[in-house]
């Protein structure tokens, strides 16, 4: 069985094959509707996930030191889904590269909903395709990347690895007949927002197992919700298009209190809504699957108020940091 163990601290240095890298990702409106069918909005975050593909060998493996991991790849049974994910990747993209090990660098917080899974295997799938010297069309790299975020989200709706793969702003629509609806947003300014969390979140498969188990008890009232999230996202779009960050921030206000509705926020993560709203966000909600995890505040686009807004969350015990997408 494949294990997930302590990185050692030195290493020699290597001879590198090929880099790849991906940024995280940012739902603005319609996470866990996405996976009903609904509209999600997102965008891509300005960091993300640099691999480099380096001769190894005891590869294949996945070296993180910032993670404290060392992991070979692996599809056997009961290997950690890590391995699993990117032993699908390597396979998929570059099999013949046996003896290589993915290092990969982030600046991304792990386990907080901002795409950090889909941006390794993205940046992992780039830097193994430029090792082996192999052109990637952005629908191969999708259902690769794909076949990989099963490992770890069950049945996950497209909207992550989407964003991670196109970056930019996009909205996001699951077709009954397979191929997701993508348009690429055209936001009339930069939505500036802070990002702020306590605690990493349950997991985003959990999450959404929970809420489809809440579901089958009371389809009514949770479609009727779940369809109030998707309407949210597509006047939400419209704002952003128009550069309207005020309905913005209201959509988001209106959205945060339907995901907790939905079961999917945390008293962590509420109360960091609040405390962004009492700092005078233009509105707050949790991003991603929820149940813990982080959470975007919408400030004015004005830079000092933002910093502001980043060192209150960290003066209460949350680690935070501003970023503008689109
Ligand atoms: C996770 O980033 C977004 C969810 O809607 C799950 C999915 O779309 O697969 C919670």
């Amino acid at each position: 069985m494949a294990e997930v163990t302590a990185a050692p601290t030195t290493r020699k240095t290597q001879t590198v094959l090929g880099t790849g890298s991906a940024p995280g990702k940012i739902i603005v409106l319609g996470e866990h509707a996405v996976v009903y069918g609904q509209p999600a909005l997102a965008a891509a975050l300005d960091r993300g996930v640099r691999v480099v593909v380096e001769k190894d060998e005891e590869g294949p493996r996945l070296r993180a030191p910032r993670w404290g991991v060392v992991a070979p790849l692996s599809g056997e049974e009961g290997s950690a889904p890590l391995s699993v994910a990117l032993e699908r990747v390597r396979a998929a993209v570059a099999p013949e590269l046996t003896q290589v090990a993915l290092v990969a660098e982030d600046r991304l917080p792990l386990g907080a909903g901002l795409g950090s899974s889909a941006a390794l295997t993205v940046a992992s799938a780039r830097a193994l395709a430029a090792a082996a010297g192999r052109e990637l069309t952005v629908d191969r790299l999708t259902e690769v990347v794909h076949a990989a975020e099963q490992v770890f989200h069950g049945n996950p709706s497209g909207v992550d690895q989407a964003t991670v793969v196109r970056g930019g702003v996009i909205q996001f629509q699951r077709s009954p007949g397979g191929t997701p609806s993508i348009r690429p947003v055209n936001a009339a300014r930069p939505i500036p927002v802070v990002v702020a969390l306590e605690r990493p979140h349950v997991g985003t498969k959990e999450a959404v197992e929970g809420l489809r188990r809440r579901r089958d008890r009371h389809p009514r009232t949770l479609d009727l919700l779940l369809g109030e999230l998707g309407a949210l996202c597509t006047e939400g779009t419209a704002a952003v298009e128009k550069g309207d960050l005020v309905t913005l921030g209201e959509l988001m206000d209106l959205a945060h209190g339907i995901l907790s509705a939905l079961g999917v926020s945390s008293s962590d993560l509420d109360g960091l809504v609040q405390f962004a709203r009492s700092q005078g966000a233009l509105g707050a909600k949790l991003t991603g699957a929820g149940v813990g995890g982080a959470m975007i505040a919408l400030t004015d686009g004005d830079p000092d108020r933002a910093r502001q807004l980043v060192l209150a969350f960290r003066a209460r015990g949350a680690s935070a940091f501003a970023c503008e997408l689109g």
